[in-house]
This record gives C-alpha cells, sequence and structure tokens, in this order.
C-alpha cells in the first residue's frame, strides 16, 4: 500500500504536505490513518447526506441508512418529525432494526425485549423488578444529535455545534433549488428505490471523479458512440459549459451555457417540449414568461460534500466502507406533479446506473482501476493541475474553468484539508 507519507516536521502539517494547490498524495487514498481520521473529523462532524424526507412519507414510516460506518435508522415519528437513530439497543448493544424498511411506531430489541419508541425513548424492558420497576432506567437509542433538511433531502452531523446546514450548503443550496423547480409542484421527491453499487476503492475517488469533465469522452464514449448522444460535446474542449468551484467543498459542472446555445426547452433531458406535453404546460402555467428560462436550462449537475451528488435525473449517495472501498447508492429523480418525466426518468436511470446500466459501470471500473493503481508506491502524487492557469472568478466570485477542467477537484481538496486539520 502507498503508505509513504512525506516526512515533515510536525503533524499540523501532514495535510499540507500531502495536499498542494496542484497535486494530492496518493496516501490519502490507501493510509488506514487517515481514513480513520477522516471518519473523525468529515463523516462524524460535517453536514452529510442520508435520504430524503419522501423515503418515511408516511407517520410511522422508517428505512435504513448509512452515515459513514454507522447503521442509521431514518424514522419520521407520530408528529411528523424526522429522526436519525443509531442501531444499537441501549441494553447489551444488540442491533435493534432487522427491515430494510418498514412501519412501526416503536422497535423491540430481540436480545431482552426491551422496546423503543421511534424517537429513540424507552417505552419498556421486561421483568421491571430486577431495575426497580417501571420507568427506573434511564436510557434511549443513540441518535444523530443534529438532523436537517432542504427541500427534503435529509442530511445529519454528528457535531452538536458549528456550522447549521444552510451555512455548509451555501451556494450549493441554489442547485437543489434548480432542481424542485423542475417539478410543477416544486419538489423533487426520492422514492424509485435506491440501487446499490459497492466499490473497491477509495470514497474520494468517486467524490473527485463526479466533478470530473475531463473523463466522458474517453471512459463513455462507447456509450455516446452507440447511442448517438449529444452528452459527450458538452464535455470537450469546445464545450461553453463550466467547471464552477461552490465553495465549502461543493462544485457543479454548469452545462446551462450549453443548452443557451441551442435555446430548445428539454433538450437538457434529451427530449422535445411535444413529447412531454403536460408537463411542459403546467410549467408554463405555474412560471409564466420565466418558464421557457427554467426549461432551456434544466437540471444541476452538483457534487455536495462529501458525498451527495446530483446529475440531472439520478441522485447518488457515497458512503465509505473501509479506506479501499465504498458503497454508491443511486436512485432517479421524481419530480412532484410531473408523471410523464418521471417515467422516463426511471427507464434512463436504468439504463445507465442500473445493474446492466452502460455509465455507471464504466466509472466503476475506472475507480477500481484507480485504487488498484494509488497502491503503487510511485510516482507517489496525483495531478489536479489542469486548468489551474486558465481559472478566473465568474460575476458571482466563483472560481471557474472550462468544461474539462479540475476546478471542482481542488475545490474539493482546499475544504478537505480545513476540515482535516481543524
Ligand atoms: Fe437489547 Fe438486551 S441487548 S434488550
Ligand atoms: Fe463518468
Amino acid at each position: 500500500m502507498n503508505t509513504a507519507v512525506p516526512a515533515g516536521s510536525d503533524a499540523g502539517t501532514l495535510y499540507d504536505r500531502l495536499i498542494r494547490p496542484d497535486r494530492v498524495h496518493g496516501s490519502l487514498y490507501t493510509d488506514q490513518q487517515i481514513f480513520g481520521e477522516e471518519l473523525r473529523r468529515i463523516w462524524y462532524r460535517t453536514w452529510v447526506f442520508v435520504g430524503h424526507e419522501s423515503e418515511v412519507a408516511n407517520p410511522n414510516d422508517y428505512v435504513r441508512k448509512r452515515l459513514g460506518l454507522q447503521d442509521v435508522i431514518m424514522t419520521r415519528d407520530a408528529e411528523g418529525r424526522i429522526h436519525l437513530l443509531l442501531n444499537r439497543c441501549a441494553h447489551r448493544g444488540n442491533q435493534i432494526c432487522d427491515d430494510s424498511r418498514g412501519n412501526s411506531s416503536s422497535f423491540r430489541c430481540p436480545y431482552h425485549g426491551w422496546t423503543f419508541r421511534n424517537t429513540g425513548e424507552l417505552l419498556g424492558y421486561p421483568y421491571n423488578k430486577g431495575y426497580g420497576g417501571k420507568g427506573k432506567v434511564d436510557a434511549r437509542l443513540g441518535a444523530v444529535p443534529r438532523v436537517a433538511s432542504y427541500h427534503g433531502f435529509v442530511f445529519g452531523s454528528f457535531a452538536t455545534d458549528g456550522p447549521d446546514l444552510l451555512e455548509h450548503l451555501g451556494a450549493a443550496a441554489g442547485e437543489i433549488d434548480r432542481l424542485a423547480r423542475l417539478s410543477p409542484e416544486g419538489e423533487a421527491e426520492l422514492t424509485a428505490g435506491w440501487l446499490q453499487h459497492r466499490t473497491k476503492a477509495n470514497w474520494k475517488l468517486l467524490a473527485e471523479n463526479e466533478t470530473d469533465g475531463y473523463h466522458p469522452q474517453f471512459v463513455h464514449g462507447s456509450i455516446f458512440g452507440v447511442t448517438g448522444s449529444p452528452i459527450g460535446a458538452l464535455y470537450s474542449d469546445a464545450s461553453t459549459a463550466v467547471t464552477r468551484n461552490l465553495g465549502n467543498g461543493h462544485s457543479e459542472n454548469d452545462l446551462r451555457p450549453e443548452f443557451r446555445k441551442f435555446n430548445e426547452p428539454m433538450r437538457w433531458f434529451g427530449t422535445t417540449e411535444s413529447r412531454v406535453p403536460d408537463y411542459v404546460a403546467r410549467m408554463r402555467e405555474l412560471h409564466g414568461t420565466d418558464a421557457a428560462k427554467i426549461l432551456v436550462e434544466g437540471a444541476p449537475h452538483v457534487m455536495i460534500f462529501p458525498n451527495l451528488f446530483i446529475a440531472e435525473i439520478q441522485v447518488f449517495n457515497i458512503q465509505p466502507v473501509a479506506v479501499d472501498e465504498c458503497v454508491q447508492y443511486s436512485t432517479a429523480v421524481q419530480l412532484k406533479g410531473a408523471p410523464e418525466l418521471n417515467k422516463r426518468m426511471i427507464s434512463q436511470s436504468i439504463g445507465s446506473v442500473g445493474p446492466a446500466g452502460m455509465l455507471l459501470a464504466d466509472d466503476t471500473e475506472m475507480y477500481e482501476r484507480n485504487q488498484r493503481g494509488v497502491e503503487a508506491l510511485s510516482p507517489e502524487w496525483l495531478d489536479v493541475r489542469r486548468g489551474l492557469s486558465r481559472e478566473r472568478v465568474d460575476e458571482n466570485g466563483f472560481t471557474i474553468g472550462t468544461a474539462t477542467d479540475e476546478t471542482g477537484m481542488r475545490g474539493f481538496w482546499s475544504h478537505y484539508k480545513k476540515l482535516m486539520e481543524a
């Protein structure tokens, strides 16, 4: 394994040595100790995407989720509030919930029968005289202390203080707004079910690739060729699309300049207005003259640090398993009030990220090859300098590069470094 961390005088400057403006050290993807630090300083500290409120639509619905290495039960209580409970009995640590989803106001531990409400509160324990009677045990299920959502996207933070979710999202919140705005009812839902892709690669290789506009022409060249897809051209040297560092580790591949050039509503979705007439009519009714712009510009392509990737019509949730392994969960976006689009979003997602899909399989092959490559001892560094000398600042103060530049990766690494050194 590449654990040859470059020498330096003290631990405080470790990440300064590993993360340079134009390159990052291979040990960041292979070192066990660094992975342990990431769990403490990123996964169990910052805001991490967990799931969507629409997955627990009714009171007492629950669904099992992951947050870092934690097995989490996302519940909606009788009053409608969302909780992220840790799947561990407060008695002697047994796993309390087996089913991947369901509806129940309480969870009963199979070991000695302690029962907890879906808010985490202890309801009862058998043979209570052994504890001096009812209501004598002061215990509850563990929980992620801070839970917040934005347009239904649920995030959890194990830190009891620090930036709130809106501060963390910063400019990326506007990208979630853009997605929700495509629904005639102003709401995106994640109700199509999640596919799980277990990948033998460090989670950061996936996060970086989500913002990498350099690879599509090569990795996905064959599928673009076979299907006659216009996507490849969006990520070429001739593309007017830009890569934008949104701050806080978030970045977007802003394809709007390309779509504006063609000025064709629904082109972003690979279709025309005439094929989705009800949807277009509802959007025009709702947005009036603004509808044309919304329907031309389409959905965002944004990577929200550290693990939420919205790729127009799909949402990805990356969760680590080990230093060299992670799971990428993916689902099709469903727009409330847009049945014409929703059906197509599911079939397009099956075609691209499903078990026999042609897009994610290619990316996954790259992630795993990448992991095997970075375990070699030399050269020690990965290059992230593409476009560094031609970056500029846009009218809103964000650093941008061309469609194929590594501006987003550099934004990811600068925030990563800040968190790891905090
Ligand atoms: Fe859960 Fe004993 S471990 S009731
Ligand atoms: Fe790709």
